[in-house]
C-alpha cells in the first residue's frame, strides 16, 4: 500500500465520511462477530477497583461502552481524531445515560493529551493499523498507562490457516468493498480497508514491534481462525 494512504488527514476525512453507516457496516461485514472480539479485548483489562481506562481511536464508542458494562465502578475516556465518529459516539453515550462515566474527547493517538502513568489500562480496537507511525502510537499508550497497567490492542491480522486463507481473501477483497460501498455510498473507504487489513504485520511481527516500544510480557490471542488478534502488553513496575 502506498504510504500516503495512511496520511492522517486522509484517514480522518475517510472516517468522518463513513461514520453514519459505520456501526451498521461493522455488524454486517463481520457477521456480528466484531462485538465478541471487542468483549474479549475488554476482558484483558486489569481488574482494579475504581479503575480509570482510556479507549484510543474510540470511534463510535463501542469499546468504551463495553468497558463500563463490564467494570461497573470504572470510568473511561474515549478519544479519536475524527469528529464525525466522535459525534455518533457522544450520542450513543448520552442515549445510554453514561455521560458521568464516559468522557469523549478529540485526540490523536500519536500525541495523547494526558500525563504519564494516568490510566490503569488502555485499549485500541481496529485503530492501530490506520496509524502511519503505529509504534509511536503504541509508545504513547504505554506512556499514559500506569506501571503494572496494560495496553490491549485488537486488530485484524494476516490469516495463517491455509484452508481459510483463500475464501477469506476473496471475501475481504471482493465482497467487503462491494457491500461497503453500496451501503456507505462512499467509494474509496472500503477499498482502503482490505489493503490495510492484508498488509498489517502478522501477530509475531506485531508482538515484536510492541516489545520494541518498551511494553513487557507481550502476549497475543488469535480470534476466529486468526482473522483478528488481541495483543496485550504490560508496563514495567
Ligand atoms: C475502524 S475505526 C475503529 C473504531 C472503534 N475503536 C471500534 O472498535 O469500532 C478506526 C478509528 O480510528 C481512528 N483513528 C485512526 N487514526 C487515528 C489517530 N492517529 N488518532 C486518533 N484516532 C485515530 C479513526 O478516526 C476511527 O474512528
Amino acid at each position: 500500500m502506498d504510504k500516503s494512504a495512511k496520511d492522517p488527514a486522509k484517514i480522518q476525512t475517510m472516517f468522518s465520511k463513513i461514520a453514519p453507516r459505520y456501526d451498521l457496516l461493522n455488524r454486517l461485514l463481520s457477521l456480528g462477530i466484531d462485538s465478541h472480539w471487542r468483549k474479549f479485548a475488554v476482558g484483558q483489562l486489569p481488574k482494579v477497583n475504581n479503575a480509570r481506562f482510556l479507549d484510543v481511536a474510540t470511534g463510535t464508542c463501542d469499546v468504551a461502552l463495553e468497558i463500563v458494562k463490564r467494570y461497573p465502578d470504572a470510568k473511561v475516556t474515549g478519544v479519536d481524531f475524527s469528529e464525525g465518529m466522535l459525534e455518533l459516539g457522544r450520542v450513543k453515550v448520552k442515549r445510554a445515560g453514561l455521560e458521568d462515566r464516559i468522557e469523549v474527547r478529540f485526540a490523536d493517538v500519536t500525541a495523547l493529551p494526558f500525563e504519564d502513568n494516568t490510566f490503569d489500562g488502555v485499549t485500541i480496537a481496529f485503530g492501530i493499523r490506520n496509524v502511519q507511525d503505529f509504534k509511536k502510537g503504541i509508545a504513547e499508550m504505554g506512556r499514559v498507562v500506569k506501571p503494572g497497567g496494560r495496553v490491549v490492542i485488537l486488530e485484524f491480522t494476516s490469516i495463517q490457516n491455509r484452508f481459510f486463507r483463500r475464501p477469506y481473501r476473496f471475501y475481504i477483497t471482493k465482497v467487503l468493498p462491494f457491500i461497503g460501498e453500496m451501503i456507505s455510498g462512499k467509494k474509496g473507504a472500503y477499498k482502503y480497508l482490505p489493503s490495510s487489513m492484508l498488509e498489517f504485520p502478522g501477530p509475531d511481527e506485531f508482538k515484536k514491534a510492541i516489545e520494541e516500544t518498551g511494553l513487557q510480557d507481550v502476549r497475543y490471542y488469535k480470534l476466529t481462525l486468526g482473522v483478528a488478534a488481541v495483543h496485550v502488553g504490560t508496563k514495567g513496575e
